[in-house]
């Protein structure tokens, strides 16, 4: 699957200042992603992603988005809750070879998910309003999140509800001062060897975590946009934060 070429507008709002089309980072680590993720977190993502789930879990809904699905962590989550037969998710992701490793895990799910290959920028085959509860885990900090948000208010229906896992900021400051130096030091270190010196599996980690806007800015420029309900809640200390907002009814 290759994607058609499009015009980038200026890189707004995108954190970790990746590209896809110009870096396909994700296509050379995606049979390792799991493992790195594993490692970067020492496996907390686990329970990151588990909350992400029960949220999504509480949510009413027929058809849930997830986008930047990578290797299918969070439908997989939501699909062990024994979903009654008829909802439906959507897992998309930019990066095909992200998009086999989620198909392989399937297994008796099948039915209930389709695979796509979308870009979060832009979404036409998702029809406006199509969409009960859209999902994006660790995926907003490496686009452009202004455009990513504006096509999430545009394929929710109104009253639908957004939910964004993504790094954020460590309280008390000093701490999150404390974290970075730690990241930046040891995540290149672990990436190094565990993709056999793939710079990229740990450049737009490091800059995406750094440049990412802190729980409160997020939340003010969610409401900004248009969304309401917008709340936010800090996991492991605010390592990462969970935002959930709805479209306006
Ligand atoms: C850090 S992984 C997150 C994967 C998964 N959601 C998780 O929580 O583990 C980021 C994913 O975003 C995808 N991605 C990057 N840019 C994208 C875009 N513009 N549209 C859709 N997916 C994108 C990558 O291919 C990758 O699979």
């Amino acid at each position: 699957m290759s994607m058609p070429d499009q015009i980038h507008p200026p890189q707004s709002g995108n954190a970790a200042e990746f590209v896809a089309h110009n870096d396909d980072v994700f296509g050379r680590i995606a049979s390792r992603y799991d493992r790195l993720c594993d490692l970067f977190s020492f496996g907390i993502h686990r329970t990151w992603k588990r909350r992400v789930a029960d949220i999504i879990a509480q949510e009413e809904w027929q058809t849930l988005l997830d986008g930047a699905t990578g290797t299918g962590d969070i439908m997989l989550r939501v699909l062990e809750k024994q979903l009654p037969a008829s909802r439906r998710i959507i897992a998309s992701d930019i990066s095909p070879q992200m998009l086999a490793i989620a198909q392989g895990k399937l297994g008796q799910h099948g039915e209930q998910v389709r695979l796509c290959q979308l870009d979060m920028h832009s979404m036409p085959d998702i029809a406006s309003e199509s969409v009960d509860a859209y999902s994006i885990s660790l995926g907003l900090k490496i686009c452009q999140r202004h455009l990513a948000l504006q096509e999430a208010l545009r394929v929710l229906r109104p009253g639908g509800r957004l939910i964004i896992l993504e790094a954020s900021n460590i309280r008390p400051a000093w701490l999150h001062k404390a974290y970075l130096t730690y990241m930046s030091i040891c995540t290149p270190a672990i990436a190094w060897m565990a993709t056999g010196g793939d710079a990229s599996a740990y450049k737009y980690l490091l800059q995406g975590v750094r440049e990412f806007p802190g729980a409160e800015q997020l939340a003010k420029e969610m409401q900004d946009m248009g969304f309401s309900d917008v709340q936010f809640e800090r996991l492991s200390l605010g390592i990462v934060a969970v935002h959930t907002a709805r479209k306006p009814l």
